[in-house]
């Protein structure tokens, strides 16, 4: 694989690690600020994108590449609302899905279909990741400050993470 593909993919696997990092700073605040379900969804989103870190590193390492780990940026610690919460995750995600993109734009100008092939599970991934954070925060801007929080908490709470299968990767 070209070196520039490799150096990409080692940038975009940091990137997925700092969101897991920013999603499990996001849950520390749910948890302190009593909303334990949408913690648990958080914790599972952040499962996500440890999953997505490593399909990555598998998929370097495949290709005869080295995997370069580098620091990871601070998540922050604190938000306004539970609102501001999920608005910043859907923005962090339409910040993924742009590099996700210049990743395939990358693996087209070098004529990388492997890669390319490879990236387009990514693409379609981000659809749903932008959608579910965005659905979220929708709900929280029309129940914030009313009794309906704590139904919505529960109803998040109920989020598990499960690892896609072969088949359906
Ligand atoms: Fe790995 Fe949420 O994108």
């Amino acid at each position: 694989m070209d070196q520039k593909m490799v150096d990409a993919i080692n940038k975009q696997i940091n990137a997925e690690l700092w969101s897991a990092y920013i999603y499990y700073a996001m849950a520390a605040w749910l948890e302190d600020n009593d909303l334990p379900g949408m913690a648990t969804w958080m914790k599972a989103q952040a499962q996500e994108e440890l999953f997505h870190a490593d399909k990555f590193f598998n998929f370097v390492t495949e290709r005869g590449g080295r995997v370069v780990l580098s620091a990871i940026d601070d998540p922050g610690t604190d938000w306004e609302s539970a609102t501001a919460v999920f608005e910043h995750a859907y923005e962090h995600e339409q910040w993924v899905t742009d590099n996700i993109n210049a990743l395939m734009d990358l693996a087209i100008e070098l004529k990388d279909h492997a890669t390319a092939s490879f990236l387009r599970w990514y693409v379609d991934e981000q659809v749903e990741e932008e959608a579910n954070t965005s659905a979220v925060a929708q709900q929280l801007r029309m129940v914030e400050g009313s009794a309906s929080l704590f139904m919505l908490d529960k109803e998040l709470g109920a989020r598990v993470f499960t690892a896609p299968t072969a088949a359906a990767e």
